[in-house]
């Protein structure tokens, strides 16, 4: 479903991205793993439209998106959802004010935005928090309000950036539980990515393994974990 071609990013001298071909296959939860600063974000960053490439082409089913601006751009981007490893939300907002915050740019009803709140708090089983300040909640419950607002308008495709590296192991588990639970009931497809070896393990069916920009090793979990080829992949492994 989501397609790179020949991707490259630079920064002044700094090649954050090399020439890097993907395919996620719709409906998956591909993980992309690598050491800090191998160029995970930079890509997602690229695969979200936040950023053009230098080089190379973005495609969603076929329909070649990198070259998308204005109007077609904003309408492509509403139909993806992200989330980030410090949860991105708005202090001054309450919980439901956060979820609402999409749906008020996007210029629905006050009553359709009342009845959709309501939905996602429920997808994301913190119904018992819509008041609450955002001080008053645990991490966990912080990122459940952040994924319920990456989800208000409906996306096809969720990505996430180191969104479990800030959160406890056990919180972990239950978001990650969250969401493979809502790829399943919403037909997401989710693109994922880490420094954590064991969240790959935990929920992704395929892995790329990425350094010094480069794709360097992909396949599956079980193929990459059990016979990984490059040391890049190797030192990942070990070091969990
Ligand atoms: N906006 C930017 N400006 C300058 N350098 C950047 C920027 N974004 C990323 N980089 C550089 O590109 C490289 C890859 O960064 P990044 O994509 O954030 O890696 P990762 O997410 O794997 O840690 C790093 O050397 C980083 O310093
Ligand atoms: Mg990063």
């Amino acid at each position: 479903m989501i397609t790179l071609k020949g991707i490259s990013k630079s920064y002044g001298p700094v090649s954050a991205v090399r020439n890097v071909d993907l395919a996620v296959p719709e409906g998956s939860i591909y993980g992309i793993i690598g050491k800090s600063g191998a160029g995970k974000s930079t890509l997602l960053r690229i695969m979200s439209l936040l950023e053009p490439p230098d080089q190379g082409e973005v495609h969603y089913g076929g329909e070649r998106v990198d070259t998308l601006a204005g109007r077609e751009l904003l309408a492509r981007r509403r139909r993806m959802g992200m989330i980030f490893q410090n949860f991105n939300l708005l202090g001054s907002r309450n919980v439901t004010g956060n979820i609402a915050y999409p749906l008020e740019i996007a210029g629905l009803h006050k009553k359709q935005i009342q009845e959709r709140v309501e939905e996602l708090l429920e997808l994301v089983d913190i119904r018992d928090k819509r008041k609450a300040r955002l001080r008053e909640l645990s991490g966990g419950q912080k990122q459940r309000v952040a994924i319920a607002r990456a989800l208000a308008a409906n996306p096809e495709v969720l990505f996430c950036d180191e969104a479990t590296s800030a959160l406890d192991p056990q919180t972990t588990r239950s978001i990650l539980s969250l969401v493979r639970d809502l790829r399943d009931k919403l037909n997401l497809t989710v693109v994922l990515i880490t420094h954590q070896m064991a969240v790959i393990r935990a929920i992704c069916g395929e892995v790329a393994v990425m350094e010094g920009g480069r794709v360097v090793e992909r396949g599956t979990v079980t193929a990459v974990f059990d016979h990984p080829e490059t040391a890049a992949a190797k030192e990942l492994i070990h070091v969990q």
